[in-house]
C-alpha cells in the first residue's frame, strides 16, 4: 500500500505550482547602469540549496539569460550578448530571493525576461525590462540666420542627442502657444540603439517672438527645452552671430586705420627723399588719381576714404 502511495504523494508535489513574483509595472533601467530583475518565490518549508534551480530566460525567444542548478551557475548556453553581465544574488537565494542583476544596461536588452523557479514544485513569471536614457540639452538653430526680415519663412531647428527612447517635441511660442501645424521630426539611431532627434519648424517670422522646443522623454519624465527670440523689427541675428559679427567689424576697423597710418609715413618719407617741400600735396593728389597704380597708392585711397568717413 506504502509503495503505492509514495510514487503517488511526489507525482501530486511536482504538480504543485511555486508562486513566483515579479514587478508588474515595467522595470526602467538607466543606460549604462546596472540593474536588478527582482524575482522572488516564498516556499513553506526550508528547502536544500542543491534543489534549486533558476532560470532566467528572454521570454519570446526562450533564450537562456542566466541558469543555475546543481547549487552553481550554469551558464554553457547563455545568450552571447549576456556573457559576463548577469549573476544571481548567490547569498539570497536561500530566501527564495532569484533577482536578476544585470551590469551595463544596452537598449537591445529592452523585453520582456521570464523567472523560472523550480524546488520540487515550480513555477514562473514575467517581467518587462525598459530601458532609459536622457537626452542632450536641445539645442535651436535659425535658417537662414542673417538679413531677416519680417514676413519671411524660416526653418527653426531643435536637435538633441543620445536619448531613448522616441522623446516627445513641443514647440511653443512666446505666449505658450501649442505650434505643431509645420513640425517634422525625425529620429535617427546609432550604433548602441541611441536616438538624434532633429526636430524643424518652420514658421512666417514676426518681430519680437520667441520659439521655444521643449523635449520630454516619456520614461524618465524629463524636461529639456532652448529657445529662440527675434527681436526688433530687423534684429535678425542670433545673439552669437550678432557678436561675432560687431567684433569682427572692430577688428576690421583697426586694421584700416592702422595700415592707413603706415601708408602716410611711407609716403611721407619717399616724398622727402625725393622733392622735399611741395611734394605733400602731390603725393595726396597722387594717391586720389592713381587708381591702378602701385600697392602704396591703392591703399592710400581706401584709407583716406575711411578716414574721411
Ligand atoms: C525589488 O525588490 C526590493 C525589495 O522587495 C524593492 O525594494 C525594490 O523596489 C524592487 N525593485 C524593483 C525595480 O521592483
Ligand atoms: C534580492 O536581493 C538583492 C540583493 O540584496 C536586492 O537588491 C533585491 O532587492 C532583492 N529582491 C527582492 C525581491 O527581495
Ligand atoms: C542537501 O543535499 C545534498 C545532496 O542531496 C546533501 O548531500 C546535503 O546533505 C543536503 N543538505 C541538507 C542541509 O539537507
Ligand atoms: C568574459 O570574461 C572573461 C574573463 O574575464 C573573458 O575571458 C571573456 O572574454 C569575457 N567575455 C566577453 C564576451 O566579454
Ligand atoms: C499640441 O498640439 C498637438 C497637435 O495638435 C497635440 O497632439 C498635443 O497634445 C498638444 N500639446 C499640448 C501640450 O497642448
Ligand atoms: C504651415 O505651412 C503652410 C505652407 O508653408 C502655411 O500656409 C501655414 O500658414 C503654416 N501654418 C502655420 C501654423 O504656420
Ligand atoms: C518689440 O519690443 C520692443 C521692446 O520690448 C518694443 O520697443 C517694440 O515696439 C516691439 N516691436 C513690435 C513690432 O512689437
Amino acid at each position: 500500500m506504502l509503495s503505492l502511495l509514495l510514487p503517488m504523494l511526489l507525482a501530486v508535489q511536482a504538480l504543485a505550482v511555486l508562486e513566483v513574483q515579479v514587478p508588474e509595472l515595467p522595470v526602467v533601467a538607466l543606460y549604462g547602469m546596472d540593474t536588478t530583475l527582482n524575482c522572488s518565490f516564498s516556499h513553506a518549508s526550508p528547502f536544500n540549496l542543491s534543489d534549486l534551480s533558476v532560470f532566467w530566460q528572454l521570454t519570446d525567444t526562450k533564450r537562456s539569460v542566466h541558469s543555475y542548478w546543481a547549487s552553481q551557475d550554469q551558464l554553457a548556453d547563455q545568450g552571447e550578448r549576456y556573457a559576463n553581465r548577469t549573476s544571481l544574488y548567490p547569498s539570497q537565494l536561500g530566501t527564495g530571493n532569484t533577482s536578476l542583476l544585470l551590469r551595463g544596461v544596452r537598449v537591445a536588452d529592452e523585453g520582456s525576461y521570464t523567472c523560472f523557479v523550480r524546488v520540487e514544485a515550480h513555477g514562473s513569471a514575467a517581467l518587462l525590462l525598459q530601458v532609459a536614457a536622457p537626452y542632450s540639452k536641445p539645442l535651436v538653430t535659425l535658417e537662414p540666420d542673417s538679413n531677416l526680415r519680417p514676413g519671411d519663412k524660416v526653418a527653426l531647428t531643435c536637435v538633441a542627442y543620445g536619448g531613448y527612447p522616441e522623446a516627445d517635441v513641443l514647440w511653443q511660442d512666446g505666449g505658450g502657444h501649442n505650434l505643431t501645424d509645420n513640425v517634422t521630426t525625425s529620429l535617427v539611431a546609432n550604433e548602441e540603439g541611441l536616438f538624434s532627434m532633429r526636430s524643424v519648424l518652420t514658421v512666417t517670422l514676426e518681430p519680437n517672438s520667441t520659439y521655444s522646443c521643449r523635449l520630454t522623454n516619456p520614461l524618465l519624465g524629463e524636461d529639456g527645452h532652448a529657445s529662440v527670440t527675434i527681436t526688433g523689427q530687423n534684429m535678425v541675428f542670433p545673439p552669437v552671430a550678432l557678436w561675432v559679427t560687431v567684433g569682427l567689424a572692430v577688428c576690421l576697423l583697426g586694421l584700416l586705420i592702422a595700415l592707413a597710418a603706415v601708408c602716410r609715413r611711407k609716403i611721407k618719407e619717399s616724398c622727402e627723399e625725393d622733392r622735399a617741400g611741395t611734394c605733400l600735396s602731390v603725393c595726396l593728389n597722387n594717391c586720389e588719381k592713381d587708381q591702378a597704380g602701385p600697392l602704396n597708392s591703392a591703399v592710400c585711397l581706401n584709407s583716406t576714404a575711411l578716414l574721411s568717413f
